[in-house]
C-alpha cells in the first residue's frame, strides 16, 4: 500500500491536535482523480472545525485530514474520468482533506490551474473566489451601478469580492484595517473604511448590498447602511432577522458551492491579467499549527497557504 505524509486530527482541541503522520494514500473512486498536492489553502473553517466550534453543524469522523482547497498535479484518474489526465496541473476543492501529499477530488470540483500562477498562488483561489462570486452575483444579485459594502475586504474571500464587484461596475465601499487600505484600494475599492477608527454606520448609507465576510457586531452594525429593500448576505454566521425585519431589508447566510465551470472562469480572468491573488503567509505542511494560529488571529492579507512540495514550477 502506498503511503503519504498528512496532517491528521484525532480529537477536537488546540493547534497541537494537528499531527504530521504517515498514512495510506486515498484511492480515487468513480468520477474522481488522485492529485499530488503542491499547496493547500488554510481557511478559517479549518480551525473552527478542529477546535470543535462547528461540531453541532459539521461533525467530523476522527481521525480526519483538514483542508478543502488545493493546487497540484493529477497523479491517477479513477473509473469513468475522461476530462482530466495524469500530469495535468489542476486547482479546486476536495471534501476528503487537502493538508496532505495526496488527495482525491471529484472532477466536478476541479479545473486546469491558471498558467500564470504558481501552485501556492493557485491554492488561494477556489474557496475565496467561488464564495465571493456566488455570494455577490447569485445570492446578492449585484448589478452594475449599485452600491455594495464589503466587510472584511482584505481577507481570503474579501479580496476577490472587491475585484468582482468593481469589475461588474458597482460602487465598492470596503472595510479593512489601516495597514491594508492601499492594498484594498488597488483591488478596485472606491471608498475605504478603517474599521478600527471609524463606525461604518456613521459613514456609510444607501447601500444596495452588504457582503459580510466578518460576522458578529460588524454584521449587526451594517444593517443601518442598507437602503430600504436592500440585502445583507453574510458568509460568517447567522444574520440578525429582527433587525432585517425592522429595517425592511432582507438578510441571509450564504455558503459557496464548488464549481468546475466557475474555476475555469477564474482561470481565464487570471491568465488575462484581470484577477489578482494574494498570499497572506506560507508555511510548510509540518507547520500547520502555525498556519492555524495565524488564521485564528483573524488578520492578514489574502489566503494563508500550506506548501506541501518545495519545488514549485508554474
Ligand atoms: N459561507 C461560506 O461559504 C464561507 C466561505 C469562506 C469563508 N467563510 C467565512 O467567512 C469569514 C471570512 O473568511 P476569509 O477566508 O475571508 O477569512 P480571512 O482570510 O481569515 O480574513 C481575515 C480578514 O478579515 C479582516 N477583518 C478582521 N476583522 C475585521 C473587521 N471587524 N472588519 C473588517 N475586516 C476585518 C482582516 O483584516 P485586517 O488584517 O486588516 O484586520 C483580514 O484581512 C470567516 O468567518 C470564514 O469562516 C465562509
Amino acid at each position: 500500500m502506498s503511503t503519504m505524509h498528512a496532517i491528521r486530527v484525532h480529537t477536537y482541541g488546540d493547534v497541537d491536535q494537528l499531527q504530521l503522520e504517515q498514512i495510506p494514500q486515498p484511492e480515487p473512486q468513480e468520477g474522481e482523480v488522485l492529485v499530488r498536492v503542491h499547496a493547500a489553502g488554510v481557511n478559517p473553517l479549518d480551525w473552527k472545525i478542529r477546535s470543535g466550534w462547528m461540531k453541532s453543524i459539521m461533525p467530523v469522523a476522527f481521525p480526519y485530514v483538514p483542508g478543502n482547497e488545493f493546487a497540484g498535479v493529477v497523479e491517477r484518474v479513477g473509473p469513468n474520468v475522461s476530462t482530466l489526465r495524469p500530469g495535468q496541473a489542476v486547482f479546486g476543492q476536495s471534501p476528503g482533506g487537502t493538508y496532505a501529499e495526496y488527495c482525491t477530488a471529484p472532477v466536478r470540483t476541479l479545473a486546469p490551474k491558471p498558467t500564470a500562477l504558481s501552485f501556492d498562488e493557485a491554492a488561494t483561489v477556489p474557496i475565496g473566489a467561488t464564495t465571493a462570486w456566488q455570494g455577490l452575483f447569485v445570492a446578492g444579485e449585484l448589478q452594475a451601478g449599485q452600491r455594495v459594502l464589503i466587510l472584511g475586504a482584505s481577507g481570503g474571500v474579501g479580496t476577490f469580492a472587491v475585484q468582482f464587484a468593481h469589475s461588474k461596475g458597482a460602487y465598492v465601499i470596503a472595510t479593512t484595517s489601516a495597514r491594508n487600505v492601499a492594498f484594498v484600494r488597488s483591488l478596485g475599492a472606491d471608498t475605504l473604511i478603517d474599521y478600527i477608527q471609524t463606525r461604518i454606520e456613521d459613514e456609510v448609507h444607501d447601500v444596495d448590498l452588504v457582503f459580510d465576510a466578518v460576522g458578529g457586531e460588524a454584521s449587526t452594525c451594517a444593517f443601518s447602511t442598507l437602503k430600504r429593500g436592500g440585502k445583507l448576505i453574510t458568509i460568517a454566521g447567522q444574520p440578525d432577522e429582527a433587525q432585517a425585519q425592522a429595517r425592511s431589508v432582507s438578510a441571509s447566510f450564504f455558503a459557496g458551492h464548488p464549481s468546475a465551470d466557475l474555476l475555469g472562469t477564474f482561470a481565464c480572468l487570471i491568465d488575462a491579467g484581470q484577477l489578482r491573488t494574494s498570499i497572506a503567509a506560507t508555511f510548510p505542511l509540518s507547520e500547520a499549527h502555525k498556519a492555524h494560529e495565524l488564521s485564528q488571529s483573524g488578520h492578514g492579507r489574502g489566503r494563508i497557504i500550506l506548501r506541501v512540495t518545495e519545488h514549485q514550477d508554474k
